[in-house]
């Protein structure tokens, strides 16, 4: 009897709270009002590479031309939101699904804003790309490989990690314990160990415009 007392209010109240909501996903703006305000068409540049194959300086160089083309862009770093939003997160590969599954969601806010977003994360597995892919949609997510091999990257240590990952001194590191796979069917593929940081910067480049010019 009280439960069904108790359940009764509880029922009225999820009424009186509908008939006082009134959604307006109808009258909101969207994608394209954005899109035409920017004289751009949105889209999610998805780098991937080993860390230290150029990603984060193609990417800033790719976000720079951009920007001076007169284009709204936003920049996401696996470095960066590693120190804010996924501070919580680390190697494992739960943590590193986590990691991208964020950076997706995030990218995706910008894509429906009709920004451009440059993300650059080592998106080590297929699957991981799968989930970044199945979140932001099939045909705004764009795919660069970065490919450097392993050796070349073990070789510049830019950030002295792959020596403290042979000393042991860092587990889970991608490409010795933990898996790298490369992107089967990127949209572009660069090598930075065969062409200069110009030469990749303006493969990427000339691919992007075709993307974003607005018809
Ligand atoms: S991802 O695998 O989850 O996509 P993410 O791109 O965010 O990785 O971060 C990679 C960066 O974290 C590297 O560029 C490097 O600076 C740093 N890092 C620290 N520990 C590791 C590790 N165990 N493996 C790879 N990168 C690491």
């Amino acid at each position: 009897m009280l439960f069904k007392s108790i359940f009764c209010i509880f029922a009225s109240q999820i009424k009186y709270a509908l008939e006082n909501i009134h959604p307006i996903f109808d009258s909101i703006l969207n994608r394209q009002d954005k899109e035409r305000l920017l004289k751009q068409r949105s889209l999610v540049v998805w780098m991937v590479g080993l860390s230290g194959s150029g990603k984060s300086t193609l990417a800033r160089a790719i976000e720079r031309d951009l920007h001076e083309q007169g284009h709204l862009t936003q920049l996401l770093d696996g470095d960066n939101l590693r120190t804010g939003i996924n501070n919580n997160l680390g190697f494992s590969e739960a943590d590193r699904n986590e990691n991208i599954r964020r950076a997706a969601e995030v990218s995706k806010l910008f894509l429906n804003c009709g920004v451009i977003s440059i993300c650059s994360f080592i998106s080590p597995t297929e699957e991981i790309r799968k989930n970044a892919r199945g979140i932001i949609g099939d045909t705004d997510f764009f795919e660069v490989y970065v490919n450097a091999p392993f050796e070349v990257c073990e070789q510049r240590d830019v950030k002295g990690l792959y020596k403290k990952a042979r000393k042991g001194e860092l587990k889970n590191f991608t490409g010795l314990d933990a898996p790298f796979e490369a992107p089967q069917h990127p949209a572009v593929e660069v090598r930075t160990d065969q062409h200069s940081l110009e030469e990749c910067r303006n493969q990427i480049l000339a691919a992007i415009y075709e993307r974003i010019r607005l018809s």
